[in-house]
């Protein structure tokens, strides 16, 4: 896994490089030319959701039994309420702390969806840790998970560790290197920033520039988008830089352990042609609670001449566009845009999972994609970085919050997304944990602000809208 890069240190980071420059001769070898993409496989979506769940496909981040343990390393205060809780209470307050989601028939908080049993005991974190996510406490596989909180579970891996080893958890550096944390705020991640870091550490001329200007790692917290949107894409991410195929959805499927990955990546290569497949037939879950339909009609009525140009028609089928929209016209987060060099692009556009330059990556993106809207009520909160909690706060740009913290499974069925309670600034005296869940749209690459064109309409006609919007 790439963020598991981040459990290492400083002078890890320096070694590793050294050894790739020793081990890169032996990197030559070249795969036939793709041709075919499915590898003349017959794709197949429930072995591809199989495969996420049970195949480990990367190292192991820690031992099952520690899951019972973990909770020493707590602060004081949630490690008291731990130590006197029946075990069933203490599983669920280890889920909730790291945004851990249930399986889809457990009811025993048993192994979170995102994470695998690697036969050995161990557990190896998959896709679902950041694919699968809860809305309104139930759990759905393929929604992005806007609980998740990586930074929290690496400080408390660190500290095991070092419980572990006879010494004070506490009293440890659990610094990440180049200083790039795995999240600001609870419910994203910095997972581009995270994949940066692997160009970073595999090119020594790169990294030497990143310690004299670490500034060129951009951070910035994104949400996984709802895979129920892929399948209308023909080019994806937020700014449809990278091309629609198997490979590309490997970088998170890697050891960090093993040096020769595209090798690695190469014997998996088949079992990404299945959960490509998988993920082209997620579908968007509906509303479960009641909808004005006169309303909502008139809603696809103003949807149509207002927002379809940019997001297409939502009837029986999707028609969607695919439109870049400038990031002067659309105003939201910039970061993003900028957040993967041109130099990296063009490094990925010559390896194995570019098929050495027959899938380019796009040497630049130039805006975001406005997304499909299917499913849209139950992908709070919104934007690429996660900074809109509801859809009446999209469609209401004077109303978004500042600072919002939501509810664990709360959902607010009249702005239509998270339940949230609302802050001028993010309170004082808050531990790291405590202050990532609250949302800072004030922090860099967290900016809530743009996307102005639902402006042109009165607030009666944006609540026939939401009311449409929910029925996507
Ligand atoms: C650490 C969190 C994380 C993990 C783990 C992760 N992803 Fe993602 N994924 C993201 C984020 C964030 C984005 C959005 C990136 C962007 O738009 O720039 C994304 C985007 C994607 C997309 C593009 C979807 C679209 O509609 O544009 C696909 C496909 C995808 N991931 C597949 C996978 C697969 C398959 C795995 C497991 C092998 C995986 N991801 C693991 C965070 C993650
Ligand atoms: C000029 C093009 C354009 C128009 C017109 C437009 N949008 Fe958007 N919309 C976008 C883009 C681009 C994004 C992605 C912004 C981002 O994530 O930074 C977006 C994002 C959204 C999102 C959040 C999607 C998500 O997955 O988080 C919603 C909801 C939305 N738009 C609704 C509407 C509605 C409703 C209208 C009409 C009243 C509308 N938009 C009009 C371009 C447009």
């Amino acid at each position: 896994m790439s963020h598991d890069v981040l459990y290492c240190h400083w002078n890890q980071l320096l070694m590793v490089c050294c050894l790739l420059v020793l081990c890169c001769v032996a990197n030559a070898s070249e795969p036939a030319s793709p041709g075919d993409l499915f590898l003349g496989l017959t794709p197949d979506a429930r072995q591809g959701y199989e495969a996420i769940l049970n195949r480990p496909m990367g190292r192991r981040v820690m031992a099952i039994a520690d899951l019972d343990r973990i909770w020493q390393v707590w602060e004081e205060e949630e490690r008291e309420k731990a130590e006197v809780a029946a075990s069933d209470e203490r599983r669920r307050m280890l889920f909730e702390r790291y945004g851990w989601v249930q399986r889809p028939d457990d009811d025993t908080f048993d192994l979170p969806l995102g994470y695998t049993d690697d036969g050995q005991g161990g557990l190896t974190i998959n896709c679902f840790a950041c694919h699968g996510g809860k809305v309104a406490g139930k759990t759905i596989p393929g929604a992005g998970n806007t609980h998740i909180d990586l930074e929290t579970f690496r400080v408390d891996l660190l500290r095991l560790r070092a419980l572990n080893a006879g010494k004070d958890p506490f009293e440890i550096d659990t610094t990440p290197p180049l200083n790039v944390q795995t999240n600001y705020h609870k419910g994203s991640t910095n997972a581009v920033v995270i994949e940066v870091l692997n160009y970073v550490r595999l090119n020594p001329e790169v990294l030497l520039q990143v310690l004299v200007q670490p500034d060129m790692l951009q951070h910035h917290d994104m949400n996984a988008p709802a895979w129920w949107t892929t399948k209308h894409k023909e080019r994806l991410y937020i700014d449809g830089f990278a091309p629609k195929t198997p490979r590309q959805n490997m970088p998170f499927a890697r050891n960090t352990e093993q040096w020769d990955w595209e090798a690695r990546w190469q014997a998996l290569e088949p079992t990404f042609v299945h959960i490509f497949q998988y993920i082209e037939e997620v579908t968007a879950p509906e509303y479960p609670w009641e909808i004005d339909r006169s309303l909502a009609a008139r809603g696809q009525r103003l949807f149509e001449q207002t927002c379809a140009e940019c997001h297409g028609t939502h009837d029986e089928e999707v028609n969607f566009p695919g439109r870049i929209i400038p990031i002067s016209e659309i105003g939201t987060d910039p970061v993003r845009l900028t957040a993967v060099s041109r130099p990296n692009r063009e490094w990925n556009n010559n390896r194995w999972m570019q098929y050495h330059g027959e899938q380019p990556l796009d040497l630049e993106s130039t805006g975001y994609v406005a997304p499909p809207l299917n499913g849209i009520w139950a992908s709070a909160p919104y934007f690429h970085n996660g900074s809109v909690p509801t859809l009446w706060g999209v469609l209401n740009q004077q109303e978004r919050p500042v600072v919002w913290k939501r509810t664990e499974d709360g959902y607010d069925s009249t702005k239509v997304g998270l339940e949230v309670k609302t802050f001028d600034a993010v309170p004082p005296d808050l531990s790291p944990r405590h202050r990532r869940m609250h949302y800072d749209t004030t922090h860099t690459g967290n900016s809530a602000a743009g996307h102005p064109f639902p402006d042109v309409l009165s607030a009666d006609e944006k609540r026939a809208v939401v009311e449409y919007l929910k029925t996507l």
